[in-house]
């Protein structure tokens, strides 16, 4: 089960990095670490994520998977967090490929999952997970500030943590669940179906070589996006992709 041993800290540089010590020494599959406070909070790209005292979640979850193709976890987390933001606190998060949990167009949370191999196989997940809570706008750095957002400023009303807390351990356990079972087409679907651009929308790609116009098709079953340019069908890794943003241009 998830969250049956949650460690919790007032303070670390990053959970992950907490959680991944705890993995290599052998702690169990759903073992949590949730710290109050993180001193050097990492998001992807090696970017970092602002994790003052009280203010967010900072989660890292063990995972110890039964499968290989484990790409489509972070994609499961991200439904996970979407779902338990649904059901504790009232607002319909949105999803952006590959890792971002979104609110009306500004960044709610974000999805860093880390994994470690003996040879082939998966060893174990690390699943990071940050979401903004309690933060007022000041409460964000002036650069990320007109990005960001929080559940405070979404919802307007006061939000019980540890009910959102256990929503997600459990959204978390279900999607895991599926994953076990193999059932990629669902956790696919749960995804496709709350993307901030849906499938079938026009959207910008950029990548280090340069931006393109394309259709939004959807996920496939290693959690690439699909998308349609020019007649053609280009499958996006998340490692290449710089932006995504949608296309206002009048031709198809
Ligand atoms: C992103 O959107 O860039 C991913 C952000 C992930 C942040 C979380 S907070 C808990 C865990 N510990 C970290 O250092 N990062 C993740």
């Amino acid at each position: 089960m998830i969250g049956s041993t949650i460690y919790r800290l007032a303070t670390c540089a990053s959970t992950n990095d907490v959680a991944k010590q705890l993995a290599a020494e052998g702690a169990e599959d759903g073992t949590v670490v949730v710290a109050a406070e993180q001193t050097g909070g990492r998001g992807t790209k090696g970017r970092g994520w602002h994790s003052a005292p009280g203010l967010g979640l900072y989660a890292s979850v063990i995972l110890r998977p039964g499968r290989s193709d484990i790409a489509l976890i972070p994609a499961l987390a991200g439904v996970a967090v979407a779902e338990a933001v649904r059901s504790a606190a009232g607002i319909e998060a949105r999803l952006k490929w590959p890792n971002d949990i979104v609110w009306r167009g500004k960044k709610l949370g974000g999805i860093l999952s880390e994994s470690s191999f003996r040879g082939d196989e998966v060893g174990h997940v690390v699943v990071g997970i940050g979401l903004n809570i309690r933060h007022r706008l000041a409460d964000f750095p002036a650069d990320i500030r007109p990005a960001a957002t929080s559940l405070r400023l979404a919802s307007k009303k006061p939000l019980d943590a540890a009910r959102l807390e256990r929503a997600l351990w459990a959204s978390l356990d279900k999607w895991r669940g599926e994953f076990e079972r193999g059932r990629k087409q669902e956790i696919v679907r749960a995804f496709e179906s709350r993307l901030v651009f849906p499938v079938g929308s026009r959207i910008l790609v950029e990548k280090d070589a340069g931006a393109f116009a394309a259709t939004l098709r959807g996920l496939d079953s290693q959690a690439r996006l699909v998308v349609e340019s020019e007649g053609r069908t280009v499958l996006l890794l998340p490692s290449e992709i710089v932006g995504l943003s949608r296309s206002y241009a009048l031709t198809r």
